[in-house]
């Protein structure tokens, strides 16, 4: 297999060319180690400043999406795309929320870290999983997990990935990475995906619940536009030898058929909570599950053993009018009385986000769109920039709330927006 090349058939899209980044303090988010991480690369950027210097992607997050959107294919901004009211829904919903500054609190020593089953990370946040990202920068997955591991921040890959997990993960060394599956027709490549992704160094499967079936996406449509048909995002199905055994032919002799096959198997809508259990027999992994907005959803996963949930509408990409996630956040917790960490999905777009979030009790967030805009303007580079800027945020952000940590939000942090 080429390590150089997306692991599919149709030719990726050429998005853009790669800018140059400046890089002010990179490396991990350990405020407490760097004195403070938001603050020295706040500096840096003020110093490059000073020698005619700028940012070389935009820090507002919604300039860097309309800058993003300008270098993307027609197809590709298409398929980033979601239902318009379910999108506004979710960045609303933070917006109704105001964080209330506390003072005096001796914050000059601040630590972003958070444990999930166990594990340290640098930060509450996650990179979350995002299908077919050759479509906007050739590097794809590779380079989005190159640089999140230059934070140490955990990357959940995508089943549909334009590169292989194992491609994705020989460039991240040690740095944590986690699995999303969605759950096809065909069992024997399910349980072969979850053995690679074991054997690969991942640490949680997420279980996408909200996509057995892809929804009726107006732009998609209208630009007749699916990555899949030109085999591009089926990597970890066209390397897998579970997969590969239900063909006559390999892919790489007869792509059509391939597709056709992985067509046939994506569709699950027959999926049951008892089917679960298959999976929980299976691996030893946490098991996530993602696309949770209802609390009866919530005891149910309680009651297949899961452990954890992913409160999340898919970015608005599934349901149009559906609840926003943030606002389906507070009753999952309360079903989920303690018992299993609570993950935050659609809509984080900045610091505040996350802190908004972890306040009305989530114990991380996924980051979505955000790095694939950064990804589109400058490959790893553009991504790590993202990256790092948020990372900046939440430092001072959480420091200028009053907090040293994240243990020290709750509720009582924040108010509803008067509207
Ligand atoms: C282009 C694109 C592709 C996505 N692919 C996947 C995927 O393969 N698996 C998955 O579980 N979620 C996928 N998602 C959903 C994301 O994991 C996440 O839920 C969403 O991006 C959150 O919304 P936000 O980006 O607006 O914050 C995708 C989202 C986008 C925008």
């Amino acid at each position: 297999m080429n390590d150089n090349q997306p692991h599919g058939v149709g030719a990726p899209v050429q998005a853009s060319a790669p800018v140059q980044i400046s890089a002010p303090a990179s490396g991990t988010a350990s405020a407490s180690a760097a004195g403070s991480f938001g603050l020295a690369r706040q500096s840096q950027i003020f110093q490059d400043g000073l020698k005619g210097v700028l940012p070389a992607l935009p820090v507002d997050p919604q300039a860097l999406e309309q800058a993003a959107q300008a270098v993307m294919t027609p197809q590709a901004r298409g398929y980033l795309d979601g239902m318009p009211g379910t999108m506004r829904a979710n960045l609303d919903a933070f917006a109704a929320w105001n964080i209330v500054p506390r003072m005096l609190r001796g914050v000059q020593t601040r630590d972003l870290g958070v444990t999930l089953f166990g594990r340290q990370y640098p930060a509450p946040v996650l990179l979350a999983p995002i299908g077919v990202q050759s479509i906007v920068h050739p590097e794809g997955e590779k380079a989005v997990a190159r640089a999140a591991a230059t934070f140490g921040l955990p990357v959940v890959f995508s089943t549909a990935s334009s590169f292989s997990l194992e491609q994705t993960a020989a460039g991240m060394g040690d740095s944590p990475r986690w699995f999303q599956l969605y759950w096809s027709k065909s069992q024997a490549f399910n349980a072969s995906v979850v053995t690679r992704a074991e054997a690969a160094g991942c640490e949680a499967i997420v279980v996408t619940l909200d996509t057995f079936m892809l929804a009726w996406r107006p732009l998609d449509l209208q630009n007749a536009y699916l990555p899949f048909m030109q085999g591009v995002g089926l990597a970890n199905y066209f390397s897998d030898p579970a997969f590969r055994a239900e063909l006559a032919e390999p892919p790489e002799q007869n792509p059509q058929a391939a597709v056709r096959h992985f067509l046939g198997i994506f569709n699950n809508p027959a999926l049951t909570w008892d089917d679960l259990r298959w999976l929980r027999e299976r691996t030893k992994l946490p098991i996530l599950l993602k696309g949770i907005l209802h609390p009866d959803d919530a005891r149910c996963s309680l009651d297949c053993g899961i452990d954890g949930l992913v409160v999340s509408n898919h970015g608005g990409r599934q349901v149009e009018g559906a609840i926003s996630a943030l606002d389906a956040l507070p009753a999952v917790i309360e079903a989920a009385a303690g018992r299993v960490p609570v993950l935050l999905d659609s809509g984080v777009r900045r610091a505040s986000d996350v802190i908004k979030a972890r306040a009305l009790g989530a114990q991380a967030v996924l980051l979505g769109r955000p790095y694939l805009w950064g990804l589109a303007l400058g490959g790893e580079a553009g991504v790590r920039e993202v990256l790092g800027n948020l990372l900046a945020d939440l430092d001072l952000t959480l420091g200028l709330s009053g907090y040293r940590n994240f243990a020290e939000l709750d509720r009582s942090s924040l108010v509803r927006a008067a509207r």
